[in-house]
């Protein structure tokens, strides 16, 4: 990209958390915010942010693209965690829950995460890319400019290849940033008859290898839940990805306990679900430098109960929010929406919920170049159409940016 300069504004207000502290709770007026605002970018880099009038007269030079309606810009969203590669429904899933079975009555019944496989083993690694492509666009819409997607409905050698595989095709493709996680150990596949051990291996001996030779992703995730994996599975999977050199992500903590001090000891980037952890977690957690990942569309989408992010946040910890966008648990994909109604549960401030879907959410990918509007970021802009900050979480998520920059180029 050139080095051209480019000047966007007035904005009514900047969200720039600057200086906005990356644990703990959060006060509205942390979030730095200016008033009249301008954004000047170089190439694909945020060059200041400062007062409008101010940046127009110190540089002149600048290609001025002017905003002439209230408009209030933040850092682009980051989605942290999702499973958008899969292929077929589950509304059938949906059904049977309301009518009484459980989550976890299904997945034991051979349903639920099951059904997708054998639906995305089904569909051909460009099927995979253009169904991607079509809810990545949604997202880009709705103001996220880098989404984190897992593969683990494959859950054999070569099908978990074939997903990954797409994920990375589908970078090169998107406009927004995909970061790719191998979550091969989502569920033991049936192929296996419940030995653990034996898939663990073949994961390790035979898909890790091919991974680092294509270079198709440097992050695993792990389900460590009943119906899923135990902690002494996770404990030995987990050893040997840190040998190897990858990032780790957990889900732990969504049906029973265990998972959420496996991660902790494994030193892991997040740990995610956490909806039934209690106070001796929640202190675990919070104590450690792993960020705590709230996922209000799966607490939605099986009625459970929310992540306590009050007292996550209340005890010190990185509190980061993503829409585990998924067939099963959490069908909706609206990170925005989701997060405004977790709010209210776990009264949440504005500022608390804007960092989790910004630069908290960034840091549990171990991106530090994005998440906030200062000097030499990535220009990664949403803006939306109103003249004050609170407006955004207060209609619930329903107000849509009306445009996004990823990188300085306008894509929305
Ligand atoms: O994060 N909990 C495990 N995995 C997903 C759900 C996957 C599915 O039901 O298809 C989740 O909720
Ligand atoms: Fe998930």
């Amino acid at each position: 990209m050139t080095n051209e300069l480019q000047l966007i504004g007035p904005f009514s207000q900047v969200l720039t958390f600057a200086h906005t502290a990356l644990r703990g709770t959060l006060k509205d007026d942390a979030m730095g915010v200016i008033i009249n605002g301008g954004i000047l970018i170089r190439g694909n880099e945020i060059a200041h942010v400062d007062d409008y009038e101010a940046l127009a007269l110190r540089f002149p030079e600048a290609r001025v693209h002017s905003i002439d309606s209230n408009m209030v810009a933040m850092p682009g969203l980051v989605d942290a965690h999702t499973h958008i590669c899969f292929a077929g429904s589950r509304s059938k899933d949906f059904a049977a829950r309301n009518s009484g079975i459980s989550y976890q009555e299904i997945a034991k019944a051979g349903g639920g995460i099951w059904s997708t496989v054998t639906h995305t083993r089904a569909a051909s690694e460009n099927e995979l890319v253009e169904l991607m492509y079509q809810r990545v666009n949604r997202l880009k819409d709705s103001g996220i400019t880098t989404v984190e997607v897992k593969s683990g409905y494959g859950l054999s050698v070569n099908e978990e290849l074939k997903l990954l595989k797409a994920i990375n095709t589908l970078r090169e493709k998107s406009e927004i940033t995909i970061i790719p996680t191998c979550l091969a150990a989502h569920i033991i596949p049936k192929e296996y008859n419940q030995d653990a051990s034996v898939y663990i291996n073949d994961i390790i001996d035979n898909l890790v290898p091919q991974i680092k030779n294509m270079d198709l992703c440097s992050r695993f995730d792990i389900f460590i839940e009943e119906n899923a994996f135990s902690v002494s599975d996770a404990e030995v999977y987990l050893s040997q990805l840190k040998d190897h050199g990858f990032d780790i992500t957990v889900h732990g903590d969504q049906f029973t306990t265990g998972g959420s001090a496996v991660a902790v000891q494994f030193e892991a980037m997040s740990v995610d679900h956490l909806e039934v952890s209690t106070d001796h977690e929640i202190e675990l957690i919070s104590r450690s430098n792993t960020v705590a990942m709230a996922l209000p569309g799966a607490s939605l989408g099986l009625g459970c109960a929310f992540t306590p992010c009050r007292k996550i946040l209340d005890a010190g910890g990185i509190l980061a929010i993503a829409s585990d966008w998924n067939p099963g648990s959490a069908p909706m994909g609206d990170l925005l929406v989701q997060a405004s109604i977790l709010a209210t549960f776990e009264k949440l401030s504005t500022a608390e919920v804007l960092a989790g879907i910004t630069f908290r959410a960034a840091h549990a990918l171990g991106l530090q170049d994005r998440g906030r509007l200062i000097t030499g970021l990535n220009a990664d802009i949403c803006a939306f159409p109103c003249g004050e900050y609170s407006e955004i979480v207060y209609q619930q998520g329903t107000m849509k940016p009306e445009m996004v920059w990823k990188s300085g180029k306008r894509i929305k």
